[in-house]
């Protein structure tokens, strides 16, 4: 049976400031979802939120770039966004960056990652969901997992896997794709890819078989390449076993809490930390930045799920860790490279100040 996983969220208010969500939000998408469920429009559904940000998982047959879909999506977010405002949530509506839906919701403001697969006999799924950051965060855990013999042992030693996997890499600035065949394009990728808020892994294919693998929320960027748009905070779906890196090999790379950028006022580097779901709050100097990890099994298009994979001890230290390097970053003001340079700053106040300052600089 062909299915199509939809995952589409949005900042449509945030409880309290920037650093969570509102319970009545949950509920309005919710009620909202079931009725699409009711008339056939979607198999099934699961709402979920990390920090500000409402997620959307949905099943159906209607294949990627669904209007019907990404319809809907949009009136749920208006919906939402309506309650938002009568409580007076802060930045209701943050992310409907139009005030009408046109066909697709991609560049309108919400992210999207999406994919479409023949469900397997069994059919785990990964769903990472991120706040206080950007797509680039993806990056350094998406190659570790199907790129990195030292993380994924199933390159090495499963006939399923040992033919390695194809990345499609975004160039957001001049918008265009771009293919590496791994292992033997590792060196030339990570020349890339290391640039994270240049280069964005976009889709990630088992090379034998063709297979989507992975892919990650990157649209909003392509759409709006050439300009900064700030950071979007991301979301990452991952297949796992039979052939696809193990469950355990895609929550590795979290265990190691990377530096990524979109912390305060989207301005500031800080650590990604692994979080159960009702940890995702970033309120320290709004964060640090969060990821949460939402596990499915598919049957029949339905989301058997979600298990909580980062409410578990062994994201204890990772957690300890962010703490110390979150200490060590603040402790650096608003001095890089904890603030960002100067171009990848959502905030700035530097043309004003350059012409405050514009009669006293002296030629040299
Ligand atoms: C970061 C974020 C927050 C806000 C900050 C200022 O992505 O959402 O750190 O940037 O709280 O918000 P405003 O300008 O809305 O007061
Ligand atoms: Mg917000
Ligand atoms: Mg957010």
């Amino acid at each position: 049976m062909k299915v199509t996983l939809s995952v589409i969220k949005a900042d449509i208010g945030g409880y309290v400031g920037h650093s969570g969500m509102h319970p009545r939000l949950m509920e309005v998408a919710e009620e909202e979802l079931k009725k699409a469920q009711d008339n056939g429009k979607i198999i099934d559904f699961h709402v979920l939120r990390v920090g500000d940000d409402l997620q959307l998982v949905m099943t159906h047959q209607k294949g990627v770039d669904s209007e019907e879909i990404h319809g809907l999506a949009w009136n749920i977010f208006e919906k939402c966004t309506e309650e938002a405002k009568k409580l007076k949530l802060y930045g209701a509506g943050q992310d409907l960056l139009q005030d009408a839906f046109s066909g697709n919701i991609k560049g309108l403001g919400p992210g999207v990652a999406e994919m479409e697969f023949e469900e397997r006999p069994s059919e785990p799924i990964i769903i990472f969901m991120a706040d206080k950051t950007s797509p680039g965060a993806w990056n350094l855990p998406l190659y570790r997992i199907f790129g990195d013999p030292f993380n994924t042992a199933g390159l090495v030693i499963d006939p399923k896997m040992h033919g390695g996997f194809k990345f499609s890499v975004l160039d957001v600035y001049e918008n265009r794709l771009v293919e590496f065949n791994l292992p033997e394009d590792t060196y030339d990728m990570l020349v890339l890819i290391g640039a994270m808020e240049h280069y964005i892994i976009k889709e990630v294919y088992r090379r034998d078989n063709g297979e989507i693998a992975a892919v990650s929320s990157t649209q909003k960027l392509s759409m709006m390449a050439g300009r900064y748009i700030g950071k979007d905070d991301p979301v990452l779906i991952v297949r796992a076993q039979s052939g696809f890196p193990a469950v355990g090999e895609i929550l590795e790379p979290f265990a190691f809490p990377h530096l990524v950028s979109g912390w305060m006022r989207g301005s500031h580097t800080g650590p990604m930390m692994p979080v159960a779901f009702h940890e995702a709050n970033p309120a320290r100097f709004d964060g640090p930045p969060r990821v949460i990890a939402a596990g499915f099994q598919l049957a029949e298009g339905k989301l058997i799920g979600p298990r909580d994979m980062f409410d578990d001890p062994s994201f204890d230290e990772a957690r300890k860790t962010a703490n110390v390097i979150s200490d060590y970053l603040r402790r650096h003001g608003p001095f890089e490279p904890h603030r960002l340079h100067l171009k990848e700053m959502e905030y700035t106040t530097l043309p004003e100040v350059l012409e405050k300052l514009k009669n006293r600089f002296k030629e040299l």
